[in-house]
């Protein structure tokens, strides 16, 4: 059987998921491909989703347990139900998955679950167990995501060396559980199982956690999970690992010298690589690079014209919400509108407690860049909805180009940082100088009101400094 669309959308995440939407709004005849029985990709079925559910759970759990009775809260014994809380997170998944099918049926968008491959540059075959199809048409997009990446010397072995997959579905908590790695994955779910009693370290190979993070942020994230219990080795590499029955033994080395530690679980947690498994690509001819990201231009085109690639498997920064404005503008851009993404305003959130985000440039990024720069520092423990809230820890930092006082990058690590960076995202989008950042009215109490004293801090006015 063969059916012709105006578009085929390989992958239904973040990223395929809404260039097919936005596509059947545009009216084009579009079908989506993905080899999961669920739309959503690795965000909605082993990502973001899921594991935003389990931080949410342990957050809550922890809070009561360290701060309910400073905050006047009294239970006889504060507890947990690891079940309750993997099945309420498989719910969570189950609806958004669903609310996606709704969305899909609504646009008259055709789901094919299966392996697809290219036939050549139009067309492409799509296999399941039972049944196989080709797909013929006019445009073609390449929206298949990241795999994790696996360490030689560690190689994932089923329920001992998992990746971030499997630690989102363990079956119980472990006593011990060591994370390779110390990014965004490794903190978040190093979170999770700490906060539930399981002793964690994470080892990294950097001096630092979140490298790409201002200096001074991943500094403050790190004296702060350390005190939460979280261990950590730095400037650590894990050399070799042998499995036993019950644990895993991996050999480190770091400038201490040699040692052996020992867990039931290891999280390798060191990075994704572009997924283009069994797509045969080259039938297609098209072109990826050393790396094996996909080549593409400004327009998101390969070296095809009508096939393009968006999201993580091209170059760029692998988050959910850079994919999914991708998968718009190479949709409208065929629509013939004109569509562009400004990546100097894309946020950047880590779910930790307290929570850490950025958008723009790090004060070393921007050194680096040659601006001289104004920067204002505004800490939580001087803010009234903070202190109401008993979560005073950490700061916003706001950097500026001292020439023109354009913002040119917003750092949080505090209460509710993944939605009050929001502000900063609009600050750059708009260009917007300290001098307008400081005049903006912020309702009195919020979080929000950091950003306009740190503002004004960098201004060398702060009110309350
Ligand atoms: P990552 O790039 O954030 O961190 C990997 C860490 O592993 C780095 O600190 C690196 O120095 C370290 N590392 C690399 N090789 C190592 C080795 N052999 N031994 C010890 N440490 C080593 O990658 P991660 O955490 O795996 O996340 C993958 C992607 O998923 C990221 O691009 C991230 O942006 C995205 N993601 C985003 C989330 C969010 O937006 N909240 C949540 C989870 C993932």
């Amino acid at each position: 059987m063969k059916e012709k669309y105006d578009l085929a959308v390989i992958g239904a995440g973040p990223g395929g998921y809404v260039a097919a939407i936005r596509a059947a709004q545009l009216g084009m005849k579009v079908v989506c491909i993905d080899k999961r029985l669920t739309l959503g990709g690795t965000c909605l079925n082993v990502g973001c989703i899921p594991s935003k559910a389990l931080l949410q759970s342990t957050e809550l759990y922890a809070h009561v347990l360290h701060e309910g009775q400073n905050l006047g809260l009294l239970s006889e014994s504060t507890s947990f139900d690891f079940a309750q809380m993997m099945s309420r997170k498989e719910q969570v998944v189950e609806s958004l998955v669903q609310g996606i099918a709704g969305l899909f049926n609504k646009h008259h968008i055709v789901f094919l679950q299966g392996d697809a491959q290219f036939i050549d540059s139009h067309q492409l075959l799509v296999k399941n167990q039972d049944q196989q199809e080709i797909v013929e048409a006019k445009y073609i997009l390449i929206a298949t995501g990241s795999e994790p990446i696996a360490l030689p010397t560690i190689p994932f072995q089923h329920d001992k060396i998992v990746s971030s997959t499997e630690t989102l579905s363990l079956k119980k908590v472990p006593q011990k559980m060591i994370v390779i790695g110390g990014g965004v994955i490794g903190v978040e779910l190093a979170s999770v199982y700490n906060r539930l009693g399981c002793h964690v370290t994470i080892i990294e190979m950097l001096p630092t956690i979140c490298p790409s993070m201002d200096k001074a942020i991943s500094k403050q994230l790190l004296q702060t999970l350390k005190k939460q219990g979280i261990n950590f080795l730095l400037s650590t590499q894990v050399t070799n690992s042998k499995i036993h029955t019950d644990n895993v033994a991996l050999d480190l080395k770091n400038e201490e010298g040699a040692q052996v530690i020992e867990a039931e679980i290891v999280l390798v947690a060191v990075g994704r690589k572009p997924y283009t498994d069994n797509l045969s690509l080259e039938k297609a001819s098209i072109d990826v690079s050393k790396r094996g990201f996909i080549l593409v231009d400004e327009f998101f085109r390969t070296n095809q014209p009508h096939i393009f690639a968006i999201g993580d498997v091209i170059e760029g920064v692998m988050l959910a919400h850079r994919a999914s404005q991708e998968g718009t503008a190479v949709v409208e851009w065929i629509n013939g509108q004109k569509s562009s993404i400004d990546y100097m305003s894309i946020p950047n959130v880590i779910y930790t407690y307290p929570e850490v985000a950025s958008v723009g440039m790090t004060e070393q990024e921007s050194s680096a860049a040659g601006f001289t720069i104004l920067s204002g520092t505004s800490y939580f423990k001087g803010n009234p909805r903070a202190r109401c809230a008993g979560e005073t820890e950490g700061f916003v930092k706001i950097i500026a180009d001292k020439k023109t006082t354009r913002v040119l990058g917003m750092h949080i690590i505090g209460p509710h940082a993944s939605e009050i960076i929001t502000t900063g995202v609009l600050m750059i989008q708009k260009k917007m100088r300290l001098q307008e950042v400081a005049e903006t009215i912020f309702a009195h109490p919020t979080l929000s009101e950091a950003i306009k004293e740190a503002a004004l801090a960098a201004l060398g006015q702060p009110l309350h400094g």
